[in-house]
């Protein structure tokens, strides 16, 4: 294994590691554009040179392998001297944009203009090349020509990754152009991915884009719940509202990525029709309820027996867990249930048919999601029918099933048509409002964190069925989430031994 020097410092590393890589180990960041971990090295921008040893001239880091005996330097006066240099020549031609550009914020060229190079230009304005902006190039994605710094992230991404070439190069010196393919558009299901690797405001993602300053926005760790996969992601919030969904790097289940429909889900979380009080039905209509009187009512009717549970594959690991707690206690039936679009989009990089994000969890807790729904609701005897995420009419059309279960209670996030026929309906959170975890294809189970507050008095999934747990049996209520999944662990077999510490950021195969 070759020892490099960095800086004064020492590392040994496996053979062919890159220094840019053997830096990044020791903390050490080289400024860089081209390079990206899940594209090939293109290194075309020269914004890594580095100072190396007995090398008669500066070498790019993202290129160049590290050898035994290898003495770097990443700040001496010959780096600094290049890395001014590079980003004098990309300012060229850059327009004077960053009060109006929505890069703004999270901009290479700003940042690494502040950090290494803080000098006048030398070039009138008048003399700078103009080139077409603010162009549309798919659904997703706006091209400002003028910004590129011809990276080719964009480029190798749509080589490389999604096979669909739609961008690139055109022309040549000054006048090259980043370009669609004549007559082409970008719009593959993975489009909104060259947003996020562009280093600066060329692409800019149309649904987000003067919205939000990024940074007035928080960011909380999470997991897509759109489909099967669970792709990591980055909820980035404000104030209670949702702005966007950004991958998060995980190799063992989206690397860099995640899909438009996954990126655009967030707008699902908060549509208008949300619950946001107990609503218990009344002689006609629903009338608004306490979560005391309503989940007293619910327990009350539950413990007369006859009651049957239908939990979906949208439910949490723990909200799972906690139906079947509810159902010991009253000698319930327990059945899970999924559903997906009939003809749903699926690929076989990350996109699955199965657009929920816990069937597997659902199973591994011994619910299995294949028609036990529709057998427990022809029950004859059953008296309650408790559906926790499960809009069962919009999904199987079981409205004439529901009208003859005599007292229907419904936990959901949204009015749903479900809703309408129960007794009561009890508001829950999201997955962007609520601690817990999910259970993707693989079976790796992930965490999601609460990134903003349940609306109104709607409280996270957990919760809700924790309190009406301890008002079915007279025990103590789950503290947070974290309790629950404890107990879950210690009797799941498959999740054995796991912890949310053990989860981490990245989560962990179940056995
Ligand atoms: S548009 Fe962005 S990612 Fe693409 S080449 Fe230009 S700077 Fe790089
Ligand atoms: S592939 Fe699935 S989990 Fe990943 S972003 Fe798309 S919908 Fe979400
Ligand atoms: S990052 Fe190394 S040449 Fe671009």
């Amino acid at each position: 294994m070759p020892t490099v020097e960095i800086d004064g410092r020492k590392l040994q590393v496996e053979d062919g590691v890159t220094v840019i890589r053997a830096a990044e180990r020791l903390g050490v960041e080289i400024p860089h554009y081209c390079w990206h971990p899940g594209l090939s090295i293109a290194g075309n921008c020269r914004m890594c040179l580095v100072e190396i040893e007995k090398s008669p001239k500066l070498q790019i880091a993202c290129n160049t392998r590290v050898t035994d005996g290898m003495v770097v330097h990443t700040t001496s006066e010959k780096t600094r001297a290049a890395q001014k240099s590079v980003l004098e020549f990309l300012l060229i031609n850059h327009p004077i944009d960053c009060p109006v550009c929505d890069q703004a914020g999270e901009c290479k060229l700003q940042e690494y203009y502040m950090d290494y190079d803080r000098q006048r230009s030398r070039v009138p304005l008048p003399a700078k090349v103009h080139k077409r902006k603010a162009k549309p190039i798919g659904p997703l994605v706006i091209l400002d020509q003028e910004r590129c710094v011809m990276c080719s992230r964009c480029v190798r991404f749509l080589d490389e990754v999604t096979h669909t070439s739609e961008l690139a190069f055109y022309e040549r010196g000054d006048h090259v152009d980043l370009d669609l393919a004549p007559g082409g558009t970008l719009d593959n299901p993975y489009s909104g991915n060259v947003v996020d690797i562009c280093p600066v405001g060329a692409l800019t993602n149309r649904d987000f884009r003067f919205r939000a300053r990024v940074w007035y926005l928080e960011r909380t760790e999470s997991v897509c719940g759109a489909c099967a996969t669970g792709c990591n992601i980055e909820i980035y919030h404000r104030e209670g509202t949702l702005f966007r969904f950004q991958p998060r790097e995980n190799d063992a289940v989206n690397q860099y990525w995640m899909c438009d429909a996954g990126r655009m889900s967030y707008r699902d979380l908060q549509g208008e029709g949300r619950l946001t009080q107990p609503l218990v039905r009344g002689a006609e209509q629903f009338a608004p309820a306490t979560w005391e009187s309503a989940l007293a009512a619910v327990a009350a009717r539950l413990r007369e027996g006859g009651v049957g549970i239908v939990v979906s594959a949208r439910a949490s690991n723990e909200e799972v867990y906690l139906l079947r707690r509810i159902g010991a206690a009253v000698s319930a039936r327990v059945a899970g249930v999924s559903w997906s679009p009939p003809g749903a989009f699926h690929d076989d990089f990350l996109v699955k048919a199965d657009k929920n994000p816990n069937t597997r969890g659902l199973r591994l807790q011994g619910l299995s999601p294949d028609g036990a729904a529709d057998e427990l609701l022809a029950a004859a005897d059953l008296r309650t029918l408790i559906l926790h995420r499960a809009d069962l009419v919009a999904w199987r059309g079981a409205g004439s099933a529901l009208e003859r279960v005599p007292y229907l209670v419904v936990l959901d996030t949204d009015l749903c048509e479900t809703a309408q026929y129960a007794n009561v309906v009890l508001p829950v959170g999201t997955y962007a409002e609520s601690d817990g975890t999910f259970t993707n294809h693989a079976g790796r189970v992930q965490r999601f964190h609460q990134a903003v507050p349940p609306p109104g008095e709607a409280r996270a999934g957990w919760e809700a069925l924790g309190a009406l747990l301890a008002a079915v049996d007279g025990g103590i209520r789950f503290d947070d989430a974290e309790a629950v999944f404890t107990e879950l662990a210690a009797e799941c077999r498959p999740m054995n031994g796991m912890s949310y510490a053990s989860l981490g950021t990245l989560g962990q195969p179940t056995a």
